[in-house]
């Protein structure tokens, strides 16, 4: 099975007065938006995530310094890099992510396809395996 996953180029328009990059729902994410939030003001040494959803998919963008994501659909294992304002990385449903080595004033841009809900989370990994076992 090939990772669900990946990695998604935005468009970039290049000035003189800087750059400008926007997100258009449904041409360059594959969701329809109803939630943005944002990490900031991350301690460095601090870990995020360390969760996966039932249901909900996100897109997170690297809109200021760095950081990387380390996820585990059960089968595939990778781990990304973020450090640019044109890229995102695309997070469907049933992804166990973490998130570490944030950068300085980083900023972790997070558009998501519903609204916050603790019951859409699995937040233990043994149980998000069994969900995923299951799922097969
Ligand atoms: P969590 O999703 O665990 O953060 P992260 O994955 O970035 O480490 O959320 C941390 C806390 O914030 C948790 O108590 C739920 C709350 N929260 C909201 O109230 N609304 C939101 O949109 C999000 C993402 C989290």
């Amino acid at each position: 099975m090939k990772p669900k996953f990946r990695l998604i180029d935005l468009p970039v328009i290049h000035d003189q007065r800087g750059n400008l990059t926007f997100i258009e729902q449904s041409r360059h994410i594959p969701f329809d938006i109803e939630r943005v939030y944002y990490l900031y003001d991350v301690p460095g040494g601090s870990e995020r995530g360390g969760h996966a959803h039932k249901t909900l998919h996100q897109f997170l963008v690297a809109v200021a310094g760095s950081f990387d994501v380390h996820l585990d659909d059960g089968v595939n294992q990778q781990s990304f890099h973020l450090n640019r304002s044109n890229f995102g990385l695309y997070l469907p449903n049933m992804v166990w992510r973490t998130i570490d080595n944030f950068s300085s004033c980083s900023v972790c841009l997070v558009m998501a396809s519903g609204y916050y809900s603790e019951a859409d989370y699995h937040r233990n990994y043994e149980a998000f395996r069994a969900a995923v076992d299951r799922s097969k």
